[in-house]
């Protein structure tokens, strides 16, 4: 594993030669953006300026895209608090307890996440019947284009896959859980998402937007080298023929295959399912995934995937998301949301 050069201090049960002191201490040192500070500095007044002028078709693309950021972020929040905690603290990872240390740096850019796209999303764009106010952690639900479109699906398989791992501490469903959240969620969904990002301010002068997801980005990238490493453990652990660890790259693959096709259930909901009037483009976006599906397997993972496989999952699947009648599908949600929506405008008093 890879070592820091040359750390500063030692301490007596601490490792801090250790990767994840290290991220740790980039966690603390890197990761203090204040969201509500970033507001003060950069202000709402361009973004909500232009967001004023641009077209109906336009600010939908928009909201369908940070719709999928608001749910995922509440949901990777939720699971690192819950389930991603126990799992770093699992005596299979040789640095446990520099994990865990890390993990909290970890839990609090999440929640900083939802901070910025709840706020931004409510500040900027209002709710317009998205039904983004309504928290799943409240008796909400999520939002209906995420329902619709598939999306959720890798959010639920995230949760229950997190949350078997760290009841179980079993080195095999903690590589099925990571590959899901490190690999499938934050290194190829929200990766997807800032590329869109990205591409869509060439038509549309969002600073306020762009300063928060660099920030976020930044976040995401540390997340994702945390997972890579905790994954290149497990690996190197099976390879050694430790008994309990075989099966590991078996069930990353497994993952890889099973979850890489809600890259396209993503992409759809804010390119093509909404005629991409801010020319993001879907296949300069499966472009960059399949890249990215390259660079963390085969490259950093070491795995050898059946490459043209996987991007043909993702490919069969945008071919369902064609087929869909996505209004249809939103509007299904409606009546559901509208009684949350009632619930909860009354505080649940009125049922
Ligand atoms: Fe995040
Ligand atoms: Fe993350």
């Amino acid at each position: 594993m890879a070592r820091q050069a040359t750390p500063t201090y030692r301490a007596e049960r601490i490792d801090t030669t250790s990767k994840w002191y290290d991220l740790f201490q980039k966690g603390v040192e890197l990761g203090t953006w204040n969201v509500e500070k970033l507001f003060d500095e950069v202000g709402f007044e361009q973004d909500r300026e232009t967001w004023a002028e641009l077209d109906d078709d336009e600010r939908k693309q928009i909201r369908f895209l940070l719709s999928g950021f608001l749910d995922g972020e509440f949901a990777v929040g939720e699971d690192a608090s819950h389930h991603l905690q126990r799992i770093m603290d699992a005596d299979c990872f040789d640095d446990n307890e520099e994990m865990a240390m890390y993990m909290t740096m970890f839990t609090l850019t999440e929640h900083k996440h939802t901070q910025f796209v709840d706020t931004y999303m409510h500040e900027v764009m209002g709710d317009q019947d998205m039904y983004a106010e309504l928290n799943p952690n409240r008796g909400g639900a999520r939002v209906p284009v995420v329902q619709a479109t598939g999306l959720n699906e890798i959010f639920d398989r995230q949760g229950m896959l997190t949350a078997r791992a760290a009841h179980s501490e079993d080195p095999v469903d903690i590589a099925r859980a990571l590959t899901v959240y490190h690999m499938t969620v934050e290194g190829l969904l929200a990766r997807a998402g800032f590329y869109a990002i990205n591409k869509l301010s060439v038509n549309a002068d969002l600073p306020l937007l762009n300063h928060g997801f660099k920030f976020i980005s930044t976040d995401e990238g540390r997340h994702i080298t945390h997972g890579v490493e905790a994954l290149t453990q497990l690996i190197e652990k099976e390879e050694a023929g430790k008994p309990e660890f075989q099966g590991v790259q078996q069930g990353i693959l497994d993952e890889l295959y099973e979850t890489v096709p809600a890259v396209a259930d993503f992409g759809y909901m804010f390119t093509d399912a909404v005629d991409d009037p801010l020319e993001i483009g879907y296949d300069d976006l499966i472009l960059r995934v399949g890249n990215l599906i390259d660079g963390l397997y085969n490259e950093t993972l070491g795995l050898d995937i059946a490459y043209r496989d996987v991007v043909g999952r993702v490919q069969d699947r945008y071919l369902e998301c064609l087929e869909m009648d996505l209004d249809a599908e939103i509007e299904q949600y409606q009546e559901v949301y509208q009684k949350k929506r009632g619930v909860a405008a009354d505080g649940g008093v009125g049922r």
